[in-house]
């Protein structure tokens, strides 16, 4: 089957179009919550570790194999071995299950930039008022609904690319407005120094094989590995481009916004919980309880406020549009569907698979999958599942099928790759070992086998 493919013009679009659906709630909502819950600089510095090795080498080795074959993720991986089809199905089943969820987290954003539209920022940043709004029915629901039917509309109408445009844009200002939260809070409130020293100070009495387990997950979640998404990005890559330099750009680009991120939130849930340590283990909520007091103790906040949840409003819709778009492909590839039809599927899957996320702390509450909140159980089964699975594999495959040599090659068409022997130790090492053991032991956790 040989097919034009269109491609991204130069390096600085193929980076700026990967971290584009690579930045997004993963950075902003999820890394602070687990870096607060699982030891702080600890975290930090595994996943720093786990980053520039395992991230990096995977995403080499995606893009490689989607540049070389020119197909996205099922076809792939047929392409070069028919026995591992099941690797590039099980990859298209990723996306199908996070965008659901990733949505009802985007519905709450939307509340949020609404609330601060509306004049309620003061009655946001008190006491429970996070925790009342996830218990209602209704209006979880009805923003949920909002934020995937904008999105679907955007996907079903191909307007894609102009909010494309207009993120890549913004990412820089989300950036900017990112570090002056943290350096006000870190400057202004008292107690927050004590939270930057907790979140860049490894302590390795809080270290577990949990520890391990969270960033390994958010590390697959937070930079699109493990679900074929680097490989169709690979297959619109131009063979001059350096596979090797735009990997680790994207790599630092999503670690650093990850890290200010942490830098904003972490601080602040030490100035305001006047040193009760309980608060950092909340979760999912963490930013929204957070955020909106430190706003409320600013001059003007209510505007950095709206400009804050309107940017990550655009960056959590860029990567949803790239999440759904991926999901309607498979569809339209697999189930020869026509694009509306495969858009209308995909989006009424979405909501029938996301009501459950967003009724876990309301109607559905009593019930409880392997004593997860319904929501925290969905981001469980893709992150600290599906995803190792899939990266243990991919890693079986480059290193001992494909042979690392392979990848290398494709690699090495554009340029010097410097990082080989670290990339060869790591895919056919390092990678498997660990992600085995850390597949297996998360998932012992969960079934209350051992406990990590
Ligand atoms: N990486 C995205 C984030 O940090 C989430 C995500 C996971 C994603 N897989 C994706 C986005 C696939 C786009 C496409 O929020």
């Amino acid at each position: 089957m040989s097919k034009e493919r269109s491609s991204f013009t130069g390096k600085l679009g193929f980076v700026l179009a990967a971290a584009g659906s690579a930045v997004g709630l993963g950075n902003i909502w999820r890394f602070p919550y687990l870096a607060a819950k699982y030891g702080g600089g600890t975290f930090l510095l595994v996943y720093i570790v786990l980053s520039v090795t395992f991230g990096f080498s995977l995403m080499v080795a995606e893009i490689a194999l989607g540049r070389k074959t020119q197909l996205s993720a099922i076809e792939a991986f047929r392409s070069l071995d028919k026995r591992f089809t099941f690797v590039g199905v099980l990859s298209a089943i990723v996306p199908a299950l996070i965008l659901p969820y990733y949505s009802v987290i985007g519905g709450w954003v939307t509340k949020y930039l609404a609330g601060f539209i509306s004049g309620q920022a003061h009655a946001m940043s008190q006491g429970t008022y996070f925790q009342d709004y996830i218990a209602r029915v209704g209006e979880p629901l009805f923003w949920f609904a909002i934020f995937i039917g904008v999105t679907a509309l955007i996907v079903l109408f191909g307007v894609q690319k102009g909010i494309e445009k207009v993120s890549k844009f913004m990412m820089p200002v989300l950036v900017v407005l990112i570090s002056f939260v943290a350096v006000y809070t870190v400057c202004t409130m008292e107690g927050a120094w004590e939270g930057v020293l907790y979140y860049i100070t490894p302590d390795f009495s809080k270290f577990s094989l949990m520890t391990v387990v969270a960033a390994m997950g958010q590390l697959f979640y937070s930079m699109s590995l493990a679900m074929g998404i680097m490989i169709t990005f690979g297959s619109y890559m131009k063979k001059d481009i350096s596979i090797a330099s735009s990997a680790k750009q994207i790599a630092v680009f999503d670690t650093g916004v990850a890290f200010l991120a942490g830098l904003m939130i972490i601080p602040a849930v030490f100035a305001f919980s006047g040193g009760d340590k309980s608060a950092l283990g909340q979760g999912p909520g963490l930013m929204f309880v957070t955020l909106p007091k430190v706003f409320d103790a600013m001059p003007g906040g209510r505007w950095i406020g709206i400009a804050f949840f309107l940017l990550v409003l655009l960056a959590a819709l860029t990567s949803a549009i790239s999440l759904m778009e991926t999901v309607v492909s498979s569809f339209q590839d697999k189930l020869k569907m026509g694009r509306k039809t495969s858009c209308l599927v995909v989006l009424g899957i979405s909501l029938l698979l996301g009501a459950p996320s967003s009724l876990g702390y309301s109607l559905l509450k009593a019930v409880r999958p392997l004593g997860m909140e319904v929501l925290d159980f969905f981001d469980f089964i893709s992150n600290n599942v599906l995803m190792p699975l899939i990266a243990l594999v991919t890693c079986v495959f480059v290193g001992y099928v494909l042979k690392p040599k392979t990848v290398i090659d494709e690699v090495s068409v554009s340029g010097p790759f410097k990082q080989k022997n670290l990339f060869s130790v790591v895919i056919r090492y390092v990678a498997p070992v660990c992600i085995l053991l850390i597949l297996i032991s998360s998932v012992l956790n969960a079934f209350k086998i051992i406990e990590i």
